[in-house]
């Protein structure tokens, strides 16, 4: 017999019998052919399950068959084996060159495993989808070897994805300017519970109305394979979305680097601990005063519940990068108040000058700050610079321990030839440009007419070709 290169195999056990694996194995199936992929399913013949699915099995193998092998109409391949070695199962699996062969069972083999686990075996009394591997692992996996990951088909593929698959199209994510494009800032809702005066809306107009779940976690896995390390959800206020914990969850999976969540922290306190367990490690805090009084006329809300907020998430371990919109006249006398703050509460800083977007007229004027005198005292006080080389050597100050940003994009050629990342509006469109409102890419409108996966990255090319600084 030729010997095939193999693919990767894994194997799906449980820790009990009746636990579901056939399903779980059917879900994953389906969604890594819906992304495209070619995948053999293994079962061992001795399952009851078998004698169902596949009468022709006990003829082949009265004519000395040890597999047979069908052809499932949604393209997946089921062979079914009475093989002791699952090593020569896949050797016969290879002959059809899927991409991955799944293994029902053969949790004595030596391939690589995923357990699934129910939720009675959490014991956390949680949302199952809010929970990744990582935490899993660490709470209950009992033997070694294992990836434990929750029921959920979806999470599951994408994990395998990551780990087991060669990304479907290796491309380069430069634009014409040469900047390469890291991640994505997605907006997930235009709905906020405040109303801050110097709001952006993060450049957006109208929304035609916010994307469900599953169109999210599509362009996530779209943006993932086209080679982006890096997602940032906001709003609005993202917290307000119910299943912001799956989001973070899924994105934990498909293996992005960096998942992080900008919010302004008024229902933090009541879902730190979710988002957490969901695999979120690192905020930004919008934050424009530590005083009650001018927090609340700036922003309408009640600082109290910020400061909860970033106690509890501070408690679990998650960091924290507070952001600060400087205005004249408003905070910008105050703003050692905020670096003791900051300090106080081991977090980082971020100054940002005032933008001039999506803002009532006359009000850049009256409270726009350069901020060029604030840098400059703060790097007499510095006790150390680091400069961050992927944000166009954007500094860090390092004041008593206080690592501080100072964020200047206004006509600042340097912070458009630094930027790394494009926009998705909460209605689903690709933007550029925070500044500009004339550049989308309707990437929404393609998912819901049935677009393919190369479709949708079409056009995320088109947006990254279509890139051009706003200030050059
Ligand atoms: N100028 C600069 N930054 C702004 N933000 C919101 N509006 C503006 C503006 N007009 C920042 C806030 C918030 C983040 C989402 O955007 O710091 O944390």
């Amino acid at each position: 017999m030729i010997r095939m290169q193999q693919p990767p195999a894994l194997a799906i056990v449980s820790f009990h019998s009746g636990a579901g694996k056939t399903t779980l194995l059917e879900g994953i199936i389906q969604f890594l052919t819906k992304m495209g992929y070619r995948v053999c399913a293994v079962k061992h013949s001795a399952h009851d399950e078998i004698r169902d699915s596949g009468k022709d099995t006990w003829r082949y193998r009265e004519a000395g068959a040890t597999a047979s092998a069908f052809l499932q109409p949604s393209g997946y391949l089921e062979l079914c084996t009475q093989c002791a070695n699952i090593h020569s199962a896949i050797d016969l699996a290879s002959h059809f060159k899927p991409d991955i062969v799944l293994c029902e069972g053969f949790k004595d083999s030596d391939l690589p495993k995923i357990a699934i686990v129910e939720s009675s075996e959490l014991r956390l009394g949680m949302q199952l989808q809010g929970v990744v591997a990582l935490v899993l692992n660490a709470a209950i996996a009992p033997v070694s070897g294992v990836t434990c990951l929750p029921f959920d088909p979806p999470v599951v593929a994408a994990f395998i994805e990551s780990r087991f698959l060669a990304p479907r199209r290796k491309v380069n994510l430069t634009d014409r300017y040469g900047r390469r494009i890291l991640g994505i800032r997605m907006s997930l809702t235009q709905r906020c519970n405040l109303n801050c005066v110097y709001c952006h809306h993060e450049g957006e107009g109208l929304s035609s109305g916010e994307m469900y779940t599953d169109e999210v976690l599509r362009i996530l896995r779209v943006a993932r394979d086209l080679g982006m390390r890096r997602v940032k959800f906001t709003g609005g206020e993202p917290l307000l979305r119910r299943d912001l914990g799956g989001i973070i969850a899924y994105s934990c999976a498909l293996g992005l680097e960096d998942v992080s969540v900008t919010t302004n922290g008024q229902l933090l306190r009541e879902r730190a601990l979710e988002l957490y367990e969901a695999g979120l490690r690192r905020l930004n805090l919008s934050l424009p005063s530590v005083e009650s009084d001018v927090y609340r006329s700036i922003t309408g809300g009640d600082l109290s519940n910020v400061i909860e907020g970033l106690e509890a998430a501070c408690r679990l371990g998650i960091h924290i990068k507070i952001n600060t919109v400087v205005m004249k006249g408003i905070n910008d006398s105050s703003i050692d108040t905020i670096v003791d703050f900051a300090r106080r509460h081991s977090s980082q800083l971020q100054l940002i000058e005032l933008e001039n977007l999506h803002l009532d007229k006359g009000f850049f004027e009256k409270y726009h700050v350069d901020l060029s005198q604030t840098e400059k005292k703060l790097s007499g006080a510095t006790e150390a610079v680091i400069e961050r080389g992927e944000m166009n050597r954007r500094r860090v100050y390092i004041v008593k321990g206080l690592p501080i940003e100072i964020v200047r994009p206004m006509n600042n050629p340097g912070f458009c030839a630094g930027c790394t990342r494009m926009r998705i509006t909460s209605d689903g469109k690709i933007k550029p440009c925070l500044m500009r409102d004339d550049l989308l890419f309707d990437l929404l409108g393609g998912i819901r007419s049935g677009w393919t996966d190369e479709q949708l990255k079409d056009l995320f090319m088109s947006a990254v070709s279509a890139r051009e600084p706003f200030y050059r």
